[in-house]
């Protein structure tokens, strides 16, 4: 049972119960309308409310219902019948009304809310626009610019500052349904205020609104196709009306509905959900409790990991090899969370309070008592080890012990303690305080609520924490040695540095590979090779950058590295003598420079990270598919409507065409890098998709 009617002496209670979020579903629509019919067929009821059981009122339309065909009444069928109903309906919202769900209640002729409800319309992120009447009622209600603002952004706004917008009648304490019965009582016998009967004045809209809209939208949200369809479906509100406002909308939703990016944000929707579920976990594993925190290295990464911890109140001791490095660390710390305050996003106090929190030390000592420790030092073993040994002795009984290693064995590491159950990989990107993501590497000896805690900690500081196993470059890394490796060959063999990124960035990506190479400073990559086994990489795509790092062409942080960059600058801009050195460089390797299209640049580039990915998968390092496309989403800026490069290559490419062209490459440019994985060639030959992967 999705719902059931209760009277209340003279008012009628529709009550939804669709656990655990009151999404609207097929069943959830006819109790719906149900309700309704016998609301409108008593005699004895004389006014409705809307409630919903559980933690929440309707959250919106059931997504897992999208994938199919829609089956009859739609939403827009129920919310018809509610328009029509003779009696004053009241909606009784507490938790989340959203999407759907916030449509049905502006259907409504009033909205009664607990202050710890939130309301929105988060179709946007679906790639989608609410398509139950909410691009025609909320302007109606709130206004136009307050109304766009909520739809193009998508973000929940709270019952406070809906009142405030007129989108929320009152807010009550205590008893909702008590509160929403007494409310409709009063109602009793008033014609209906139904929202769609309020006018919205053309000559209300000043000058330009619609296109200024457009062309901000057009920046904020490159690419993407749902908010530009949102402008449009409100300018109706204004221009047509009512009936013919909706038909418009109904257009525009099945526009976005059939458009490849919705189906990819749904998909990122279900996948950022999927990965918090780890396959032999077991469901009564309890984390160990974290009330302090200790990291080792106060560098680039060491001082934004602390940060987390800082921002959600956990004290963190930070440890040093010398004061200068401590200094500097907690300069960069302090400047970093100035520079937020400076954007009125944090107080003078906040930013007192958050670096008191920051214990900064060079005795480890102070680190007896952390429960968990993260270890942020130089990448190299010789150093790790004598970190790790030292924390042996010193960390508490229980303490768990993580690395934020990028390349280096967790096993390795975990082996120069006696307590390698408690080691694990803590993978933070850069920067440690902005970005999402954090790999939780679990190594062989790793123990359950090691991995566990790892994963709650994750949440606690706001991270999508995705568990990969132990390899060169876990999930991330692995995959971005292919993507970095034909990024480089591309331009030995014929393609700009410009064209290159600018491929890159109009696919969606943020920047591109080689100015990612500059931001993150082209030394790194000199190192490594001058450290690695020439075997294992190829020493062509890294002979440009090493050029360049000779001449002393690091980087942004050297002004110059394939681009030039005018100082406090980060635009990039083109380079003769990084033209000249890619010009003799591919003459070294006697390579004929040709025309190359942006199509092989993605391909090359997109196909390489994607054929690593499906060893990631075989190999077990990844869970799912899904997994490496939140990974790359949130640590890469992979572009969210294109849901992941795993789902790209399943869904915008097909796998049998990515399979084929990874043959094709391979023929063209041997096997070395370009042999199709095990695991893609079965699929392609099985028929099956990467969630028939394991
Ligand atoms: N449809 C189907 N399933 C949904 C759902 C929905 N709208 N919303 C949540 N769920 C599922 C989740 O997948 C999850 O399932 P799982 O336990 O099997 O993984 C479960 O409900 C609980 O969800 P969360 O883990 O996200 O729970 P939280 O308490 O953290 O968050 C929430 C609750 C804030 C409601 C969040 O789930 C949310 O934002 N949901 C989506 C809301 C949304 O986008 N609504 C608009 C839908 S589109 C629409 O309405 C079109 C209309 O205009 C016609
Ligand atoms: P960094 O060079 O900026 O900082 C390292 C800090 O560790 C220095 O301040 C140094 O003084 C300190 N240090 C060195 N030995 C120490 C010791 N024995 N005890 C205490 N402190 C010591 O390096 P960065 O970039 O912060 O990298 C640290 C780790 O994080 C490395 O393992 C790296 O691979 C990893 N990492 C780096 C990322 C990046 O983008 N920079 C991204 C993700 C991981």
């Amino acid at each position: 049972m999705s719902g059931r009617f209760e009277a209340r002496g003279d008012v009628g209670i529709i009550w939804i119960d669709n656990p655990p979020v009151n999404a609207i579903s097929h069943a959830v629509r006819v109790a719906l309308l149900d309700g309704l019919k016998q609301a409108e067929a008593s005699g004895d009821i004389q006014a409705v409310v809307i409630a919903c059981a559980g933690r929440t009122f309707m959250a919106g339309a059931d997504i897992t219902e999208f994938s199919g065909p829609l089956k009859s009444p739609g939403l827009p069928e129920v919310i018809d019948a509610l328009d029509a109903l003779s009696k004053p309906v009241v909606a009784a919202i507490h938790g989340t009304a959203f999407g759907g769900g916030f449509e049905v209640a502006l259907a409504c002729d009033h909205r009664v809310a607990l202050a710890s409800a939130q309301v929105g319309l988060p179709e946007v992120k679906l790639g989608l626009l609410p398509g139950a009447g909410g691009t025609q009622r909320l302007p109606r209600l709130a206004g136009l610019e307050p109304a766009l603002q909520a739809m193009l952004s998508g973000d929940p706004i709270p019952a406070p500052v809906a009142l405030g917008m007129g989108a929320i009648d009152k807010l009550v304490e205590g008893d909702l349904t008590e509160a929403a019965v007494t409310f409709a009582r009063e109602k009793i016998g008033s014609p209906r205020r139904r929202v769609r009967d309020l006018t919205l004045a053309p000559n209300a809209v000043p000058a330009g609104f619609f296109d200024a809209a457009r062309q901000r939208t057009a920046k904020e949200k490159r690419n993407l196709f749902s908010p530009q369809r949102i402008i449009d479906a409100v300018e109706a509100a204004v221009t047509l009306p009512f009936d013919q406002g909706i038909q418009r909308e109904r257009e525009l939703f099945l526009e976005c509905a059939r458009n490849s990016q919705s189906k990819a944000l749904q998909h990122v929707f279900f996948a950022e959900r999927q990965v918090s579920k780890i396959p032999g976990l077991p469901a009564d594993v309890k984390p160990r409790p974290i009330q302090s925190v200790a990291i080792i290295g106060a560098g680039t990464m060491g001082g934004g990991i602390a940060m987390n911890f800082a921002n959600a109140g956990i004290p963190v001791t930070l440890l040093e090899v010398n004061q200068e490095g401590l200094e500097r660390g907690l300069g960069v710390i302090r400047k970093n969370y100035e520079a937020t305050a400076a954007k009125g996003r944090l107080t003078a106090e906040q930013v007192e309070t958050r670096m008191g929190l920051i214990r900064p030390t060079l005795s480890y000592d102070a680190l007896a008592g952390a429960d968990l420790v993260i270890e942020a030092v130089f990448e190299t073993l010789e150093v790790k080890k004598k970190v790790f040994e030292t924390l042996d002795r010193v960390a508490k009984k229980g303490a768990v012990l993580a690395t934020n290693t990028s390349y280096l064995s967790i096993d390795t590491i975990a082996g120069y303690t006696s307590r390698p159950a408690d080691v694990l990989g803590m993978h933070f990107f850069s920067p440690a305080n902005v970005m999402k993501l954090l790999e939780v590497v679990r190594g062989t000896r790793t123990a359950p609520d090691v991995l566990a805690t790892a994963l709650d900690i994750a949440k606690r500081i706001k991270k999508v924490g995705v568990v990969a196993g132990n390899c060169h470059g876990f999930i991330g890394n692995r995959m971005l040695e292919g993507y970095m490796r034909e990024g480089s060959l591309l331009v030995l063999e014929g393609a700009t540095p410009q064209q290159v990124d600018q491929a890159l960035v109009k696919f969606g990506m943020p920047m591109g590979v080689l100015q990612m190479g500059d931001l993150a400073g082209l030394d790194i990559g000199y190192k490594s090779r001058k450290d690695r086994d020439p075997a294992t990489f190829e020493p062509k795509a890294g002979a440009v950058a090493d050029k360049l790092v000779e001449m002393g062409r690091l980087g942004q942080k050297t002004q110059a590295g394939y681009y030039d960059y005018q100082p406090g600058n980060r635009t990039p801009v083109p380079s003769d003598a990084v033209a000249r050195v890619i010009e003799e460089t591919a003459a070294g390797y006697g390579i004929q420079r040709r025309e190359i299209t942006e199509q092989e640049i993605l391909e090359r580039c997109f196909l390489a990270m994607v054929n690593i990915g499906c060893e990631v998968l075989r190999e077990g390092i990844a869970y799912r598919s899904s997994d490496i496309d939140i990974v790359y989403l949130y640590g890469y800026g992979f572009p969210a409507h294109r849901g992941g490069p795993m789902f790209w290559a399943e869904h915008e490419l097909g796998l049998p065409q990515a399979l084929e062209k990874i043959r094709e490459y391979g023929r063209k440019y041997g096997n070395r890098w370009w042999t199709p994985s095990p695991l893609l060639e079965r699929l392609v030959a099985e028929g099956k998709g990467f969630a028939q992967a394991v």
